[in-house]
């Protein structure tokens, strides 16, 4: 798993996350044990923490030390971003995230329903401590997701999909929640409009280049690497960027059409993975990231000169570094 933080390399984020683990621990825990139990089953099992981390390094390019906000800021996106995987893990059927078992397989999609909303109404309790701005905008962002979700199971199974589908829905799923992160950052330090923006489109660019990499990854790497199914999408009916680009391939296009647009066994699952792998879509979807990456790297340029605005403006390219894939 990718380490964020020594991707950033801000060593003085390192004492900020632990105190973010500390608050995440006490947000998410309540007086009822099998809640509690279930409410802190993925805090426990890990995670990257791009999101708080994002909090973190925005509200670190003012220069200032982490606040009590900032600190809290950082929680309430983690909190949204694992209540989203209890319902996503719900939607897809999954059996594993963070390497252990998903909250529906454990306990049953009932329970992990409830659990996420639990978890998302922490969030908002936070969000409200910290003024109408950023309550608004934390609730600006479930709605963007709710419909990239939505969006995106609309469009299950549609080898036709066209790639604006792909790109709205990820938007709103996963951007979405990156440019609420980088905000939040901006809007608990204090930082200007200027800054504020500018990390906003950051943090959307960054969020497509991360859904991107995580739709490559779901096609080239293993359960292991992953933590979870890896080939998932493909089982769903989730035609991501490298599929539609396989798709389009004039070689590699029929013989997946012929696989794809029904729920695929174990032998159809391996056949598209290794079809989609041996055509130029790796590297395609790989280069559209990188034009992304390219958006971020120039928003957050555009911050005043500090090293964690620097830090912020390395990460994309690092991110997409860490895909060992053919590139264009
Ligand atoms: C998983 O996010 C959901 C996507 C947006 C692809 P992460 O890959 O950041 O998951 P954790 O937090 O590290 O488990
Ligand atoms: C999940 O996207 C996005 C959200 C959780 C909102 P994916 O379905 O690609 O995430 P994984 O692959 O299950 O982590
Ligand atoms: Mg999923
Ligand atoms: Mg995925």
């Amino acid at each position: 798993m990718v380490n964020v933080a020594d991707l950033l390399g801000l060593p003085c984020l390192d004492t900020d996350l632990e105190r973010v683990e500390v608050a995440l621990q006490r947000e998410a825990a309540t007086e009822d044990p099998f809640l509690a139990e279930v409410t802190t089953h993925l805090i426990a099992a890990g995670g990257k923490r791009l999101r708080p981390l994002l909090t973190l390094a925005a509200a670190a390019s003012s220069e200032k030390e982490a606040t009590e906000e900032v600190l809290l800021g950082s929680v309430a996106v983690e909190l949204v971003h694992i209540a989203s995987l209890y319902h996503d893990d719900v939607m897809d059927e999954a059996e594993h995230r963070r390497q252990v078992l998903s909250v529906n397989a454990r306990w049953g999609n009932l329970v992990a329903v409830v659990a996420g909303d639990f978890l998302l109404a922490r969030a908002a309790g936070i969000a409200a401590s910290l003024g109408t701005e950023v309550a608004s905008l934390l609730a600006a962002t479930l709605g963007r997701m709710c419909e990239g979700q939505v969006a995106e199971v609309h469009a299950a199974f549609d080898a036709e999909r066209p790639e604006p589908s792909y790109l709205n829905a990820i938007a709103g799923k996963t951007a979405s929640l990156m440019a609420c992160s980088c905000r939040i950052g901006a809007l608990t330090s204090g930082l200007d409009g200027y800054a504020r923006d500018a990390l906003t489109e950051f943090g959307e660019a960054l969020g497509m280049v991360f859904q991107i990499r995580d739709d490559i990854l779901d096609v080239v790497a293993s359960d292991e690497e992953l933590g979870k199914e890896a080939g998932q999408d493909l089982v769903k009916g989730i035609y991501t960027l490298p599929v539609l680009r396989a798709l389009a391939d004039p070689e590699a296009g029929p013989e997946l059409r012929s696989i794809l647009g029904r729920p695929l066994g174990d032998a159809d699952r391996a056949l598209a993975r290794s079809v989609i792998a041996g055509s130029g879509a790796i590297a395609e979807a790989t280069a559209e990231a990188r034009r992304w990456a390219d958006r971020a790297h120039g928003a957050a340029s555009a911050l005043p000169p500090s090293p964690a605005g620097e830090a912020l403006a390395r990460l994309p390219h690092a991110l997409l570094d860490t895909l060992a894939v053919p590139t264009l």
